[in-house]
Order: C-alpha cells, then sequence, then structure tokens
C-alpha cells in the first residue's frame, strides 16, 4: 500500500455506453449493470456490478436506509461522451459525474457547474475545515508506525487512524455529500489546488473531483441537503448516529501512559479530590498488565484484584478505564492464545497459519473480528474483564498496527477474504465486539468504548481520539479542523489528547489547550511515557488553577453537553461543529480556527505560539456575548488581546445554557437541578427556544420513558423578557430550576409571574461578572 500514490484518470475506462432501459453500461466493451436507487430524504444509491473482480459490499455495518422513494434528483443518463449521473439543483445540475474502472479500483469523475468547496472526509490533519486541492487516502494507519517522525512532527500525514470515506461538497448554496460505502481503500482527490505551492505540474489535483476505491463493489450513497446541516443530519442517521453515553463519559478523564495500578490510581484520586478538580475516571495502559498480556492483569499492580481500588474510587465516583490492544501475545502457555487456538479465532496468513505482527509483546496474533463467532469469543473475554471491577474500555492499535510486518498478509474469514477487504474495518468489529461484552457485564448501564480507529458505524459503538499527536501548537491548531472534519463526517464523539501526547507540554501549551479543547465532546488528557507530567496537578499552583477553572466550567456547562448528545441521538447534530452549520455568511470556512459547540456557544481560541492578539469573526446579525467580561460585541471582526485566565469565548443572543449549580469542584451530575443562564443584548427584542431534558444518565431508562424534559419559550420585546416553560415529560420526576439572567433587561416574566431579579455574580472564562438572579414565584 503506497500511502501517497493515487489513482490516476488516465488509467481508466469510464461507461462510454449506458442503456436506459436495461441499467446496462459499457465499458471498453464489457457490460456492467447499474442501479440508481432512491430512497426516502433525497437519499441515492449507486452501486455497479459486473465482470470485474468486485465482492459484494462487505460492510460490517449495515446503513439504516430509508424507503423507496419515487423521487429522482439523481438520474442516470446517456449524452454524447456515454453515461452520465446528474444531481438536480435548484437551477440544474449541480453535477455530472462519469464513472470508470482500472482494474478492481472504481472512480466516480465529477464536474460542477460552479467552484465547489469540500468538506468532511473524516479524520484528517490537512489543518483546513475546507478542503479543496487535496488528495486523501482511507486506509487506516498507525502514523508513528507507519510514517518517519520527520513526516509527522509538524506536518499533516495522511491517511490517518480512522476512516470515513465521506465528502460533503457545497455548489452555489446547496450542499449534498458523497459517501464510499465500502470497505476496501478510498480515495479522493479534489479539485482546487492552491496555485501559489503549484511548482510541479502534477503538485496541481485534478480539475475534477475524483472519489472511489481501490477494491470492491463500487457503492457510493449521494445525499442531497440542501443545507449543511441536513446533509449532515442524514448522513448521520443513515450511517448511525451515536448511542446516549453514559454522563459520565462526558466528564473530564485523566490518563498517562505510564499509570501502573492501585497505588497510582489512589494517589491521582487523592490529588483531584485535594485540588477540587472534577475528573470521572482514570485510565491505565499498557503498564498494568502482565507482560503486555491482553486480558491478563498484573497482580502486583493490584493486590487483592482490581476491585478493591475500583470500590475506593467508587466514593469519588472514578471509574478505572484500561486499555485493551487486539494483538495477543503468541505464546503457548498465555491462556487466552490457547483458547484463541482452540477456537480457531486469528487471522491468517496466505500459508493459512495465524498471522503474526509485532507489537508490544513481540510476536502477536490477531483475533478476526469480521467474524461474528470470534466477536462473541473476544466479548466474552471483555465481559469477564469488566467484572473485575473496570468501568469502560479503550481500545488502541486497532488500525491494526502490525509493527514492521506487512499486514497485507492478514487474511480474514479463516483465510478466503484478501486483507485490502477488512483493513479499514478491523477496529470496527472489534467495537462492536467490545462493546457487547461491556452490555453482557452490565446490561442496564450504557456502555462505552474509545478506540483509535475506525470506519463507517463506528459512531454506534464507540468514541474515537485522534490518536498520537504532539505537545506543539501545529497539534494544537489542526486539533479543530480535525474535530470539525470527523463532526461533519458522522463520528460526533470525538476529541485530541488534550495537552499533546508526545514530548513536553510547555505551562503555555497546555493552558492554551484546555483553554480550546474544554468543551470538545470528548476531553481526556493524555500524555506519553517519559514526557512531562501532564496532570493538572502536576503544573505549579498558578497553572493548575488555570488548567482546573476550564475542567470546572466544563461540568457547569454539562447540562448543555449532555442535552446536545441528546439531540445527536435525536436529530443527528454534531456537538462540535463550523460556523457554516448554523450561520450563513460567506467565507466562514476559510476560518481554521474558530467552532461551535450546539447552536450557542462560539470559541475562537488562542492556537498559535506566543500570539499577544487576534482576530475573531463574529457571524451573524445579532450581538454576542463576551463570556470573558459580560459584554455584548457587535458581529463582523474583532480584535481580541489574549488573557491570562480568560479565552475568546462568545454566546449568542438570546440563547437559553443550562448549568450546573454554582462552581462543580467534584464529579457529582444532577440533571434534576438546573439553572438557565439566559443571555439577553441591551433592548433586545428576540425570540429563542430551548428544550430541556433530565434523565439518570447512565441507564437505558430514558428510552421507556424515564425522562423528564421543559420546553422553554423565550421572547424579548425591547429588553421586557417573557419565558414560558412547559414540563412535557415527567418520567424522572420534577426538574427544578432558576435564571440567571446576562444584560440588562427590563423584566422577566416567567409564565405568569413576575420575576425578581436581583443583583448577583458570576464567573465564567474570565473575571466576575454581574448578572441578574431572578426568582420565581
Ligand atoms: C498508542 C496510543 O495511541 C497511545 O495513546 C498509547 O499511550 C500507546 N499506544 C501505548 O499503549
Amino acid at each position: 500500500m503506497f500511502f501517497v500514490k493515487y489513482p490516476h484518470r488516465a488509467n481508466f475506462s469510464f461507461a462510454d455506453r449506458y442503456d436506459e432501459d436495461s441499467g446496462e453500461i459499457e465499458l471498453r466493451g464489457k457490460r456492467f449493470k447499474l442501479a440508481v436507487g432512491s430512497h426516502e430524504g433525497d437519499l441515492y444509491h449507486v452501486q455497479v456490478s459486473g465482470p470485474r473482480n468486485w465482492q459484494r459490499n462487505l460492510c460490517l455495518e449495515s446503513l439504516d436506509i430509508p424507503k423507496k422513494s419515487k423521487r429522482a434528483r439523481l438520474k442516470a443518463v446517456c449524452d454524447d461522451d456515454g453515461l452520465a449521473l446528474e444531481l438536480a439543483g435548484r437551477s440544474g445540475p449541480l453535477f455530472r459525474a462519469r464513472f470508470g474502472a482500472s482494474g478492481d479500483k472504481s472512480m466516480f469523475a465529477l464536474e460542477f457547474g460552479s467552484t465547489p468547496s469540500f468538506y468532511g472526509m473524516g479524520e484528517k490533519t490537512f489543518g483546513k475545515v475546507e478542503l479543496s486541492g487535496f488528495r486523501a487516502k482511507f486506509w487506516n494507519t498507525d502514523v508513528w508506525g507507519d510514517f518517519h517522525f520527520a513526516q509527522w512532527g509538524e506536518h499533516p500525514t495522511d491517511p490517518s487512524y480512522f476512516s470515513l470515506p465521506y465528502l460533503a461538497v457545497r455548489v452555489g448554496d446547496e450542499c449534498f455529500g458523497l459517501l464510499v460505502h465500502n470497505p476496501y481503500p478510498a480515495y479522493m482527490e479534489t479539485p482546487g489546488s492552491d496555485e501559489s505551492r503549484v511548482f510541479v505540474e502534477w503538485q496541481r489535483t485534478s480539475p475534477l473531483l475524483q472519489i472511489g476505491s481501490e477494491g470492491g463493489q463500487p457503492n457510493l450513497w449521494v445525499i442531497y441537503g440542501p443545507t449543511i446541516k441536513e446533509v449532515t443530519r442524514k448522513l448521520q442517521k443513515l450511517i448511525g448516529v451515536t448511542p446516549l453515553p453514559p454522563a459520565w463519559a462526558l466528564g473530564y478523564h485523566q490518563s498517562r501512559w505510564g499509570y501502573g495500578g492501585h497505588d497510582d490510581l489512589l494517589a491521582l484520586d487523592e490529588q483531584f479530590e485535594k485540588h477540587g478538580i472534577p475528573c470521572d475516571s482514570l485510565w491505565l495502559d499498557l503498564d498494568y498488565m502482565n507482560g503486555y498480556r491482553v486480558f491478563d492483569t498484573n497482580p502486583e499492580m493490584f493486590p487483592g484484584g482490581v476491585d478493591v481500588i475500583a470500590r475506593k474510587l467508587r466514593a469519588t465516583g472514578r471509574r478505572i478505564v484500561p486499555i485493551l490492544d487486539p494483538g495477543i501475545k503468541s505464546e503457548p502457555g498465555n491462556p487466552v492464545y490457547d483458547a484463541g487456538l482452540e477456537h480457531d479465532v486469528y487471522c491468517q496468513n496466505p500459508e493459512g497459519a495465524p498471522f503474526v505482527g509485532m507489537v508490544w509483546p513481540g510476536e502477536t496474533v490477531f483475533p478476526d473480528f469480521t467474524l461474528p463467532d470470534v466477536r462473541d469469543w473476544w466479548s466474552g473475554y471483555v465481559a469477564a474483564f469488566a467484572n473485575e471491577g473496570f468501568g469502560a474500555t479503550w481500545i488502541d492499535m486497532n488500525d491494526p498496527s502490525t509493527g514492521p510486518v506487512d499486514p497485507t498478509d492478514m487474511l480474514f474469514g479463516r483465510g478466503t477474504q484478501p486483507h485490502e477487504a477488512h483493513h479499514n474495518q478491523y477496529s470496527l468489529g472489534m467495537q462492536m465486539a467490545t462493546t457487547s461484552g461491556l452490555l453482557a457485564a452490565r446490561p442496564d448501564e450504557r456502555p462505552f468504548v474509545l478506540s483509535r480507529s475506525g470506519f463507517i458505524g463506528t459512531s454506534k459503538h464507540a468514541a474515537v481520539w485522534s490518536g498520537d499527536n504532539l505537545s506543539n501548537y501545529f497539534y494544537l491548531r489542526v486539533s479543530i479542523p480535525t474535530a470539525i472534519g470527523m463532526s461533519l463526517s458522522g463520528q460526533p464523539f470525538n476529541g485530541p489528547d488534550i495537552g499533546g501526547f508526545g514530548h513536553d507540554a510547555t505551562d503555555a501549551l497546555m493552558v492554551d489547550w484546555i483553554k480550546c479543547g474544554f468543551l470538545f465532546p470528548f476531553c481526556r488528557n493524555h500524555s506519553g511515557k517519559g514526557t512531562r507530567p501532564q496532570e493538572p496537578f502536576a503544573f505549579d499552583a498558578d497553572i493548575m488553577k488555570l488548567i482546573r477553572r476550564y475542567i470546572r466550567l466544563r461540568y457547569k456547562l454539562l447540562p448543555y453537553l449532555y442535552n446536545l448528545f441528546i439531540d445527536q441521538e435525536e436529530l443527528g447534530d454534531p456537538v462540535l461543529r463550523p460556523m457554516s452549520y448554523e450561520f450563513e455568511d460567506d467565507g466562514l470556512d476559510l476560518i481554521d480556527d474558530q467552532f461551535l459547540i450546539g447552536p450557542s456557544i462560539l470559541q475562537a481560541p488562542f492556537v498559535t505560539e506566543n500570539l499577544k492578539f487576534r482576530e475573531v469573526l463574529l457571524p451573524g446579525t445579532e450581538p454576542w456575548y463576551d463570556a470573558s467580561n459580560g459584554e455584548w460585541i457587535q458581529p463582523g471582526i474583532v480584535n481580541v488581546r489574549k488573557l491570562k485566565d480568560a479565552t475568546p469565548l462568545y454566546i449568542s443572543a438570546g440563547a437559553i445554557l443550562p448549568m450546573q449549580l454554582g462552581t462543580p469542584t467534584d464529579n457529582r451530575k444532577d440533571f434534576s437541578k438546573v439553572r438557565f443562564h439566559i443571555f439577553i443584548p441591551p433592548a433586545w427584542s428576540g425570540e429563542s427556544e430551548y428544550r430541556y431534558r433530565s434523565d439518570d444518565g447512565l441507564s437505558f431508562d430514558y428510552r421507556s420513558g424515564v425522562r423528564s424534559s421543559l420546553a422553554l419559550r423565550l421572547v424579548a420585546v425591547d429588553g421586557n423578557v417573557a419565558v414560558s416553560i412547559d414540563q412535557p415529560e415527567s418520567g424522572f420526576g420534577k426538574i427544578e430550576y432558576d435564571f440567571v439572567v446576562h444584560g440588562d433587561v427590563k423584566s422577566l416574566r416567567c409564565n405568569s409571574s413576575v420575576a425578581r431579579l436581583s443583583r448577583a455574580s458570576q464567573t465564567l472564562t474570565g473575571k466576575s461578572i454581574k448578572v441578574l438572579a431572578a426568582t420565581v414565584n
């Protein structure tokens, strides 16, 4: 597998004949069958079958395909050049696509009526929200293992750990999505290279969008929006929304390669307690294992067993999350290895013996997660392991990483399937098996799995972190567009190693990183062995206090974050989103260092070293609330000075944000008591709505009605505010609430009562702000 070589159009034959009645196309005289399916919601499925060596769709996870529809926005037509697929837009075709093949490779080449822009592509470190002029590969990679250090130190590398071959395209003001639903390696080449960087002709990308796979049956989904929000929601529902995670998984997580067992966990627990820093879980990397053997806990690390420390940590509500790798030490006498041999669970080499790669314990063999019986086998171990006292699982190296050994010798389906057919979804099978193991151990608890690699369907089983980064400003900066790309590609539960994994985080970097990442969907501080310790209390007191302030602020905002995850499950909206998700201003997608959390919070953090000022673009037509000082700022470009405590964070006019009361100093969460912070610019007239939901945060009972909700509607006329509140669902009991007003309202009514307003103060990101506390009888 060459990472930086891509198929070229000239080496493909394109369908030069198409018979509309039979659906037959011809490529150099060979006949193929084209099927274009139309589905409700303006979704279209293009599938080609025929004489090539194209295996049927081997994707492990099925799509949630809407019913058939008669709508025909995507049409196959025959013109002078043969087959053309056309997607109708409001005023003419949005694209005209040709289909071609080159051996087992397939390609859709799209031509656009006007200049397109591109988004998504899953996990990429290109550092851009808008992705014109890139060549990209989709082949799950252990970046540190497969690229030379000099390449990943401060530059984008591609492919990445996680493959989600999806591209959102905007043409004019209409958006559509293209999903390559095929586990074989995929590729994309987007037109629009930055001409200033083109010194040699081949540096310029193709003038057509080229998208396809290097094998397997061509299966392309075309999803019409027309807005980016609609496209993303439809994609998410098609590939699977992220089921509501347990609330604790949305907290702050502390990890480091180096924590051993009982003593380290206890010491960490005491430190978090002592410093009043909320933290929901402590993560164990390889050192808890017995000689890197999977499912084998080193007894010296856990005198009396894992449960002893797990029970102690229950007092502070912290879970233990151990790492699991797929590579099982190849060693007769290792019970897991022996059992695997007996059950014939391992991927095979071309000679029919278990394939051997090199991972932490040396020679390792790999369960074949594409097989249902092997997933059951693994899941049994996960269940037993969870019962030892572990709260969740972190699955790593599932790209799969095989060290210096060529992974293409690893065959699937007991030697019947080529490696390429399943490489990208190896981790998906592992996620499916791991999740079901956790569910078997604790059927009433929402499981939580964090995975490094993934594929289409991972959204249903696991959160993903962006793999190994470094403690430097390059990785801090790219964490924003990478997270946006993941969010737009249907993997909403994602985040980077906060503080950076490799190298030493400086004080300044650590503070800048937590300010940037404290509201990311997944929030974990993880660092590599031998690097500078990165726990908040490993820094001097003044730095610790800054880090702590933002962790506490995450917990204060947990009701908002939790409700965004509820929306994700119901509607398919990502938690972290680009500004263009909510605003229509021109040029928003060219800004790579700003993002939204939900519809109402905009962050524009400092992500460049030593920068004292930065420009912030506040989109829309309404003023924004500066959370550092309580001032209202008109939309447009503002120049912002870097402050020690604060970070540029803005809240939209009319926003209703549910928050926990006070300043959280531990990880307690009670979503039945909530304070609504409402944000009203001076003399503002406008309207907004918010739906707040509360449940037990842990079980599946919410699915059978054990949930309460409040529906809020706010109307402001010239600074006089009326909020009507209903409790349409009461399955989880009464929700107690009150209000805090940010802004100078003239009056506040809540349902039929007039609220008494008294002066109070609040601290969010910066200094103490004057607010109005409302008491409603
Ligand atoms: C690679 C993972 O990306 C990293 O997070 C982990 O610490 C190491 N493996 C060691 O397990």
